[in-house]
C-alpha cells in the first residue's frame, strides 16, 4: 500500500540553475512550500550533464538553501530530465481474450500496455513514460478503464517518452553525488506542466513550451491525457549568444543586457532608448539603439516559434490547441515573447506560473520554478511509487480509481 510522504522534494537540474524545492503533504491534499533553492550551474549544456562535478557542486548548493529555508533536511527527491535524445512516440497495441468475449482483467490491461510499448529501441534508449490515451473495447473508442466490461479485444493508445540510459543515469549520479536518492526522473515539460497548467486546459486542448536555458520542452494536451511530446535545442543561451556576437560583448554582459533591456518586439521598446554595451577585450563600451536588441533577438525567436508550429502541424494537433498555448521556464520572461507567440501561433498565449500549491508560493512564484515546483506535485500525486528511473508515469491510473493506481505501482 502507498505511504503518503511528508516531504516531498523536486531537484530540477537545468542547462543554467539548479532548482530544489521542498514542499510538506498534508492530509486535505494541499502541498505546501517550504523552502526553495537555486544555484547557477554550468555542467549541462542543452540538457545533457558535460561535467559532474560542477553539476554536484549545484545541487548540494540548492539542496542546503532549500533545507535552510525549510528547516528540515532532505535525501530523496524527484528529479526531471530534458534533452534533444528524449523522442515521443504515439503507439498502439492490442490484445484478443482467449476467442470469446470475457470480462477485461487488470492482467489483459498489463499485456495491451505491453504489446504497446514493444518497440525496437536501440540498446541506449528506455521508455520513460508510458501514458495511456485511451483504450478501445471491440473497438469502442474513448474507454478511460477497460477492467470489468464484456469484449473479444482490448486496444489501447499511448505515448511513450524514450529517453537515453546513459544520459538520465548521468543526472540520476549527479543526484545521488549530492547525497539525494532519485525517487524517478520525470520529462522536464510534463513535471511542469503540473504546475502551470490547468485541469480545463489540458481537457480543451493545449500546448506548454517549457523554454529554459539550453533547450525548449514542448507538451501536447488534448481530452487530459499528452498527444505529443519533443524536445527542441533551442534556448534563452542562444539569444545571449546572439547578442554577444553582434554586439561583440562578453557573454556575462549580453546575459546581463538580455534580462534587463531585452525585447522582441520594437513596438514595446522607447525609439530614443539607448543603452551602455561593454567592449570585448578591454575595448571601449559603446552605445547602441535599444531597439537593435529586438532586430538580434527577433530573428531567434521567429526560428524557435516557427520550429515549435512546425512540430505542432507534422504532429497534426495545430488545429487543436483550443486553450491555446503557454509558456514557462525562464525563456518566457523575455519581453514580447508571449505577443510574438500570439502572432505567429494566431493563438492566445501566455506565461505560466507555478499555481497550485500553499505556504511559501511567493518564493516559487516565477516561471524559473515550474519544474521544480511541477515535480514536488507530479511528486505528491503519485507519492509512494517505486524509486529508479525506469519508473513510469503512473499519471494515468490516478485518473481511473485508487484501485488502477496500486496496480500501476506493482507494475512498473
Ligand atoms: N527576464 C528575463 N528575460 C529574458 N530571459 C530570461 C529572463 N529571466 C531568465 N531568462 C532566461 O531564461 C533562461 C533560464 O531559464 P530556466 O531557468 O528555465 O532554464 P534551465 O531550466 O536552467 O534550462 P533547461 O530547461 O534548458 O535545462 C536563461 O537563458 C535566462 O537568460
Ligand atoms: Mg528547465
Amino acid at each position: 500500500m502507498a505511504r503518503l510522504e511528508r516531504y516531498i522534494v523536486g531537484l530540477d537540474i537545468g542547462t543554467t540553475k539548479v532548482c530544489a524545492v521542498i514542499a510538506e503533504a498534508h492530509d486535505d491534499g494541499d502541498l505546501q512550500i517550504l523552502g526553495a533553492g537555486l544555484a547557477p550551474s554550468t555542467g549541462q549544456k542543452k540538457g545533457v550533464v558535460v561535467d559532474i562535478e560542477s553539476t554536484v557542486a549545484a545541487v548540494k548548493t540548492a539542496v542546503e538553501e532549500a533545507e535552510l529555508m525549510a528547516g528540515v533536511s532532505v535525501d530523496r527527491a524527484w528529479i526531471s530530465a530534458t534533452g534533444t535524445h528524449i523522442r515521443g512516440i504515439n503507439s498502439r497495441g492490442a490484445i484478443t481474450l482467449e476467442g470469446r468475449s470475457r470480462e477485461i482483467s487488470e492482467e489483459d490491461v498489463r499485456r495491451v500496455i505491453d504489446a504497446a510499448s514493444d518497440l525496437d529501441l536501440p540498446a541506449d534508449r528506455e521508455a520513460v513514460h508510458l501514458l495511456p490515451q485511451q483504450f478501445l473495447v471491440d473497438g469502442q473508442e474513448n474507454i478511460v478503464d477497460p477492467v470489468g466490461m464484456s469484449a473479444m479485444r482490448l486496444e489501447v493508445n499511448l505515448h511513450l517518452v524514450v529517453a537515453s540510459v546513459s544520459a538520465l543515469q548521468n543526472l540520476v549520479t549527479c543526484a545521488n553525488k549530492g547525497g539525494i536518492e532519485v525517487q524517478a526522473v520525470v520529462l522536464e515539460s510534463l513535471a511542469s506542466n503540473e504546475a502551470a497548467l490547468s485541469h480545463d486546459e489540458r481537457e480543451l486542448g493545449v500546448a506548454l513550451l517549457d523554454i529554459g536555458g539550453g533547450t525548449s520542452d514542448l507538451v501536447c494536451y488534448q481530452g487530459g491525457t499528452v498527444n505529443h511530446t519533443a524536445v527542441f535545442p533551442i534556448g534563452g543561451e542562444n539569444f545571449t549568444n546572439d547578442l554577444s556576437v553582434v554586439l561583440k560583448t562578453p557573454l556575462p554582459d549580453a546575459e546581463r543586457i538580455k534580462l534587463r533591456y531585452g525585447a522582441v518586439l520594437s513596438e514595446l521598446v522607447p525609439s530614443d532608448q539607448t543603452i551602455e554595451v561593454a567592449g570585448i577585450g578591454g575595448r571601449a563600451p559603446t552605445l547602441v539603439p535599444r531597439r537593435q536588441l529586438c532586430e538580434i533577438l527577433r530573428p531567434r525567436a521567429v526560428e524557435m516559434l516557427d520550429l515549435v508550429r512546425d512540430e505542432l502541424r507534422r504532429a497534426g494537433f495545430a488545429d487543436e490547441l483550443h486553450a491555446g498555448i503557454v509558456l514557462t521556464g525562464g525563456g518566457a520572461l523575455l519581453e514580447g515573447l508571449a505577443e510574438a507567440a500570439e502572432q505567429r501561433f494566431g493563438l492566445p498565449v501566455r506565461v505560466g506560473v507555478p499555481s497550485g500549491v500553499t505556504g511559501l508560493a511567493d518564493v516559487v512564484s516565477g516561471p524559473v520554478y515550474s519544474t521544480a515546483v511541477g515535480l514536488a506535485l507530479y511528486g505528491h500525486r503519485n507519492s509512494g511509487e517505486q524509486s529508479r528511473f525506469e519508473l513510469k508515469d503512473p499519471t494515468f491510473a490516478r485518473r481511473v480509481r485508487g484501485r488502477f493506481a496500486r496496480w500501476f505501482g506493482d507494475l512498473f
